[in-house]
């Protein structure tokens, strides 16, 4: 069997088209306020992706940069003003922060109206309760990524490995949510493989390379790449496979072009909510 591509790309082009019908339609457009502490590469690319993706959508988007020597004063500061700037809509701290900053205590001083990547503890305990007012980029777009291919969770073995706080833990509560069986691996998991092999829904999001072996793909499963590591041969890749875990699964998600474009894609759609929730009142 050779596997389905799951297409990422064009579906959160689909997305990002419709935004920008929808941002065309307002009065004025939604706003997005990033915030790029330093001058780590890999952030400075992602913040210029998400500069790109507004710009397409017909969202505003003010860039807030500070030097690496930033003190926890300072940026707690911007974000102050950020809060109060009645015309931001939206706004983003791109992590990591450099380390001598405390993250947590910025994301929980981003107003959690304005906060788009659901970090701040309110929006991550309302997802925890079921009660969302902003889902968290990277899973809502894996779980539209699963309704776009008519792929429902419900009553299925779904194995998230990774319990980080962006990507791991509200993976498995929305898999929950929508009635999966779900078991988290991670680090400390004593062999993953056999987890793995129950698994009707793999979703790997460690970072670390050929992690996922095709031994490791039960026939038939979904597996869902949340990683973008650098091959040994410099190009992108996923934790899996792709290649092997292809002729196993039924469905399958490209690195790149799987859930890296959903996870801009469904930043886009927060800021349209953050607007049109403001404007609404
Ligand atoms: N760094 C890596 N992923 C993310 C993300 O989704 N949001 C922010 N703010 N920073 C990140």
């Amino acid at each position: 069997m050779s596997a389905v591509m799951m297409d990422g790309k064009t579906l959160a082009a689909k997305i990002r088209r419709d935004i920008r019908e929808k941002c065309a339609a307002m009065r004025r457009p939604p706003s997005l306020a990033v915030v790029l502490v330093g001058d780590d590469p890999a952030s400075a690319v992602y913040v210029r992706n998400k500069e790109h993706d507004c710009a397409e959508c017909g969202i505003t988007c003010a860039d807030h940069r500070l030097p690496a020597s930033a003190t926890q004063q300072e940026l707690l500061a911007l974000v102050d003003r950020l809060n109060r700037d009645a015309a931001v809509d939206g706004i983003l701290v791109q992590l990591p922060l450099p380390l001598h900053l405390d993250a947590q205590q910025v994301l929980r001083a981003i107003d959690p109206g304005k906060d788009v990547d659901a970090f701040h503890p309110e929006n991550v305990g309302r997802l925890l309760l079921g009660q969302p007012q902003y889902l968290p980029c990277t899973p809502s777009g894996i779980m539209e990524l699963l309704r776009a291919y008519d792929i429902s969770p419900a009553g299925k073995r779904c194995v998230v490995i990774g319990r980080s706080n962006i990507v791991g833990k509200p993976m498995a509560m929305l898999l929950l949510q929508a009635d999966a069986t779900v078991t988290v691996c991670h680090s400390k998991t004593p062999d993953l493989q056999s987890h793995c092999l129950q698994a009707d829904i793999l979703v790997s999001a460690v970072g670390h390379a050929g992690l996922i072996t095709a031994d490791m793909v039960k026939e038939g499963a979904v597996v869902i790449d949340v990683a973008m590591n650098r091959g040994q041969d410099g190009k992108l890749c996923g934790d899996v496979d792709y290649a092997a875990a292809s002729e196993k699964a039924a469905y399958i998600t490209p690195v790149p072009g799987g859930v890296g474009p959903m996870t801009r894609a469904m930043l886009m759609k927060n800021t349209y909510l953050a607007a049109q929730r403001r404007r609404n009142g």
